[in-house]
């Protein structure tokens, strides 16, 4: 067992363009850690530097106390669990599991011990006999990370490994890696361009974006507390609402398009003229009782029935092609005509607020200009 830790990493592959840049992460002994970002954010490469597969053009990789920079891949303590299991189709399961002990000149009483504990904690005992064909998805996977497991890695180094399977054995799967990733408790650093997996295996997220880590934290904290539009954006089903509007007024009011909405109205006030970003997720709006205050109307185009739940999309009133579009997540009994205008009120604190240049995230409490600088703006 280990703790990893990534120190300024960067990769040039030729000339200048980074596919990573400038990443730190520092990854607790026996934690499971998911990198996920677009397709080309360079994902596979950092995973690939940990692993030795790439060089590490700057920056520093330790796999417990030892800088593994210089280190063949043979030599770095960790397994990699690929697509596919890679799984030899004419061996026997044992032997699928005793192939890489029996390399590396292991005795045989020794590889037979390793085999049968592992095969023991994986249920996989009764199938010790059988070829991979004759063996379910799941079972599959169990004797991937059974030849991972059995050489006592450090550290687990996962690529995409469930991107070939259909989405029903793809969640088993999920729950299946991550039941054993506890169980045997090593360090695990997961890569996929899938949000959900991502959130339901992770300990801490890396969500990455053209090279760069954008934010890493625990799923619920990337969740509820994005540090940037970009992510606000890619983490969430359906995604955020991403507005662009612009500070108004007494600083707490935006203006988009046509209509002016105040989801802060209780916030310190903002420089007026400020270009931003709201960002408001589909779940935290709903629909307005009778004599109730709306925040905003929605004028709807079309719903999505999904059974639990009815996806209304449209644009901000009064709506149009200036109008802001906007998808709000309603209980699936809800049913909507088209052309309908639907108060919408948004649950307290719930709204997300960007810098419209930079995309990164304003703190409500620390961007609040100072009262007499507002007032001059105001002027
Ligand atoms: N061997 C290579 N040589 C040159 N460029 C590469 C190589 N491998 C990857 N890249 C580039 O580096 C970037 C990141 O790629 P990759 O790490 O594979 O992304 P991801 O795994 O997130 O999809 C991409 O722009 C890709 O084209
Ligand atoms: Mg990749």
């Amino acid at each position: 067992m280990a703790q990893v830790h990534i120190e300024r990493v960067s990769k040039i592959y030729s000339g200048t363009q980074r596919a990573v840049n400038d990443i730190s992460i520092d990854i607790p002994d026996g934690e499971f850690v998911v990198l996920v970002g677009p397709s080309g954010c360079g994902k596979s490469t950092l995973l690939r530097m940990v692993a030795g597969l790439e060089s590490i053009t700057e920056g520093k990789v330790s796999i417990g106390d030892r800088v593994v920079n210089g280190v063949d891949p043979a030599e770095r303590d960790i397994a990699m669990v690929f697509q596919n299991y890679a799984l030899y189709p004419h061996m026997k399961v044992y032997d699928n599991m005793a192939y890489g002990l029996r390399n590396r000149g292991m005795p045989k009483a020794e590889i037979d011990r390793r085999v049968r504990e592992a095969a023991k904690t994986l249920e996989l005992e009764h199938l010790l006999e059988r070829r991979p064909r004759e063996l379910s998805g799941g079972q599959r996977q169990r004797v991937a990370m059974g030849r991972a497991i059995v050489r006592s890695p450090k550290v687990f180094l996962f690529d995409e490994p469930l991107s070939n399977l259909d989405a029903k054995l793809r969640g088993q799967m999920r729950v299946e890696i991550r039941n054993l990733q506890k169980r045997f408790g090593v360090t695990s650093i997961y890569v996929t361009h899938d949000q959900v997996e991502a959130m339901t295996l992770a300990d801490t997220l890396v969500v990455m974006n053209n090279g760069v880590a954008e934010q890493i934290g625990s799923p619920l904290d990337v969740y509820e507390r994005p540090a940037s539009a970009f992510v606000a954006g890619f983490i969430g089903a359906p995604a955020m609402n991403l507005i662009e509007a612009v500070v108004e007024g007494d600083g707490r009011a935006l203006a988009v398009g046509a209509s002016r909405l105040a989801p802060f109205s209780h916030s310190p006030a903002l420089e007026p003229g400020r270009p931003v970003t709201l960002g408001i997720r589909p779940e935290h709006l709903r629909r307005a009782h009778a004599n109730e205050k709306a925040d905003m109307d929605l004028v709807v185009s079309a719903a999505e029935i999904l059974g639990a739940d009815t996806l209304a999309h449209g644009r901000i009133a009064p709506g149009g092609t200036g109008a802001a579009p906007l998808i709000v997540r309603l209980p699936g009994n809800v049913r909507l005509e088209t052309g309908a205008r639907l108060p919408l009120v948004l649950e307290p604190g719930a709204a997300h607020l960007f810098d419209g240049e930079t995309g990164r995230r304003i703190d409500l409490a620390e961007a609040a200009v100072a009262p007499q600088q507002a007032a001059m703006a105001r002027a």
